[in-house]
């Protein structure tokens, strides 16, 4: 390609050509992600060839160190931003973002609670060891079984998101003779849209009660016996930068918590989580010291206000533990110059992999970048299109990065920031098996979740099996 053409190729507005093509932008890449003298990108000290070789591709990389690194970091902006207001705060690793044993036990190592919305992740975070007492459980239909199955285990909390899970846990915990804490999930008509805040009175979407209706919710639930209400859970949206939303939304709840006081006791505040990462170099997300500070002092400001003392506060990040640590490495498979309009060309690089191991880009429009980290180029920057091998042309996996002219079959390439909502929201679209995950921790790498393979999907087909059983 020569340079004026791809000068007329239409990248978005945000990605500049970058000086080096080689380069890692500091902010979007692990940690420990080097490119080392020869070329080659080494993670948590293993080489890229090397990680490929051992478990093939596609393959989930998790940095256990990095991962224990944030949860610590998270946990101590939390608590230091709360002992300034002489309150304390819990953090809870949103488990829908990446959950395996291993991760779990990372987290909790680390001194987190962990937050699941299934059984089957309530399942898994028990499975793996977690204290019961140290879980947290929402959702918006959680059904009779999975709150029989929480109340059985003594999950410490369970959040409740309508007037009829109210009744249901009641029966439930009655039956079981048992006393249950209890928060009520609120809507506060403030959510996070891409990277702004929309503020109406009456959001439109599933979650939780409206600040009215939550009234007569906490109402309910300090009337029926077994139910301990003990406070108010809020999640605005995911992805957000800067605490704006968090104070918006925290003065339209601390407004709800100081009315539900006047009922009876309400120890807790739980503000969700949302704090969003870096997935390209345009993203410039808030250091947790900064948003931690700024959320609970938004707090205690609307607290002091009204008089009253500032709760103890929950948070409940998921993306900003496991995001970062994580990358996805693909081998290249083929690539293809197509012509745009107006003489412009786009590069089509397709990998072994795609929307089934990173639905993101084509579930939300998600960016992410990417880099080739078998070796370094000396080649232009030309501007690319990562594609997986799904029969689906929305399928993928980055839309616009720069990749060097002479990316070729057999290249590794790795997308970076990959850590959460990636292997939560793999699918086997096209009876493609999911990659397995390995972690990395002191320079060795081991495999925390193993790989499906073809025979893994067909075993779960009944024509199969009994056309087997017929054969036998
Ligand atoms: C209730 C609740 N808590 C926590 C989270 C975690 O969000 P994030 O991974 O963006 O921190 C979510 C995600 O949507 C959520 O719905």
């Amino acid at each position: 390609m020569s340079a004026s053409s791809h000068l007329r190729t239409p990248a978005p507005a945000w990605l500049d050509e970058p000086a080096d093509v080689n380069g890692l932008v500091e902010k979007v890449w692990p940690v420990a992600a080097e490119r080392g003298a020869g070329g080659e990108v080494s993670f948590g000290g293993v080489a890229a060839a090397e990680l490929a070789t051992r478990f093939g591709t596609p393959l989930w990389v998790l940095d256990e160190d990095e991962v224990r690194a944030t949860a610590r970091r998270t946990l101590d902006a939390f608590r230091a931003a709360a002992a300034l207001q002489s309150a304390q705060a819990r953090v809870y690793y949103a488990g829908k973002a990446f959950l395996s044993a291993e991760v779990v036990r990372w987290v909790t190592d680390e001194g987190l609670a962990v937050d699941v919305c299934t059984g089957g992740e309530l399942a898994l975070a028990l499975a793996a060891g977690a204290d019961p007492a140290r879980l947290g459980f929402h959702g918006n239909n959680k059904s009779v079984a999975e709150l029989e199955r929480a109340v059985e285990a003594g999950v410490g909390s369970i959040v409740v998101d309508s007037a009829i899970e109210i009744e249901r846990l009641a029966a439930i915990v009655q039956r079981h003779g048992a006393t249950q804490a209890v928060l009520v999930r609120v809507n506060s008509g403030v959510h996070a849209e891409t990277h702004d805040f929309l503020a109406t009175a009456h959001e439109d979407q599933k979650f939780g009660f409206t600040l009215t209706d939550a009234v007569t919710a906490a109402a309910r639930i300090r009337e029926l016996s077994g139910l301990e209400l003990v406070g108010i859970h809020s999640h605005i949206g995911s992805q957000i930068f800067g605490s704006a939303g968090f104070r918006e939304a925290a003065a339209r709840i601390v407004e709800l918590h100081a009315t539900l006081l006047e009922g009876g006791p309400l120890p807790v505040l739980n503000l969700g989580g949302g704090f969003g990462i870096a997935y390209t170099s345009a993203d410039d997300p808030t250091p947790i010291e900064e948003l931690a500070t700024g959320i609970v002092e938004a707090v205690a400001q609307e607290c002091a206000v009204r008089g009253i003392p500032v709760p103890n506060l929950a948070f409940e990040p998921g993306r900003a533990i496991v995001g970062r640590a994580g990358v996805t490495l693909y081998e290249v498979g083929t690539t293809k110059r197509v012509d745009l309009e107006g003489g412009a060309t786009r590069l089509y690089v397709s990998v072994d992999g795609g929307m089934s191991d990173n639905a993101r880009p084509s579930l939300y429009g998600a960016a992410f970048s990417a880099r080739i980290v078998s070796r370094a180029s000396t080649a232009e920057p030309v501007l690319a299109r990562v594609v997986g091998k799904h029969c689906e042309s929305g399928d993928i996996v980055v839309d616009a990065e720069y990749l060097p002219a002479d990316v070729t079959p057999g290249d590794l390439l790795a997308v970076p920031a990959t850590g959460a909502y990636c292997f939560s929201l793999a699918s086997n679209y096209n009876y493609v098996p999911r990659p397995p995950v390995v972690a990395l921790r002191g320079g060795e790498a081991r495999v925390i979740v193993r790989g499906e393979t073809v025979d893994d999907l067909l075993a779960r087909d009944a024509g199969l099996t009994a056309a087997r059983e017929g054969n036998a």
